[in-house]
């Protein structure tokens, strides 16, 4: 599976918490996710990026929550013909700071997609502009 080098045009921040809050995630999209997050339907080409970041141990215990360096990035890249098995979407984690280091590869299905079926209705995307 070939995943495109990651595209950081646009930055959205937003933080979520995982595991009581080990983790910090920044969602990342190019021009055309950002379009799908307009439309609802994302145009062929879109990237969809999570940042998966530590987080700083000395900050969450004094009640605050600083990015520390990188676990993993998820990756989603529209592309209805090469990915129909899952939705459209290819669907990769890069181990650290690596755009080479693949974790997932072939298990994307069970994986990665199995969950995602659930948003199959905002085109397997789970995440929202806040208003
Ligand atoms: C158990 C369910 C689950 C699994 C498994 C899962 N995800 Fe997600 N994923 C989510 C949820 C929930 C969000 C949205 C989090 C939020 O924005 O609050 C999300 C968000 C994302 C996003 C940002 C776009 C979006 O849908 O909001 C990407 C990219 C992503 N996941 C990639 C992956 C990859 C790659 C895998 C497999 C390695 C994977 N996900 C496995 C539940 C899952």
């Amino acid at each position: 599976m070939l995943i495109p080098p990651i595209v950081r045009m646009r930055t959205v921040r937003r933080k979520l918490f995982f595991n009581g809050a080990t983790h910090v995630a920044t969602p990342r999209k190019n021009d055309k996710g950002m379009e799908g997050y307009r439309t609802g339907r994302f145009p062929e080409g879109s990237i969809l990026v999570y940042d998966f970041l530590k987080t700083e141990d000395d900050a969450y215990s004094e009640g605050r929550t600083n990015e520390s360096a990188r676990r993993f990035t998820s990756v989603m890249v529209k592309d209805s013909k090469r990915y129909s098995a899952t939705g459209g979407w290819g669907f990769e984690e890069f181990r650290g700071d690596s755009q080479t280091d693949r974790m997932i590869g072939a298990e994307a299905p069970t994986k990665c997609y199995a969950c995602h079926t659930s948003q199959k209705d905002r085109d397997y995307v789970f995440s929202a502009f806040r208003k």
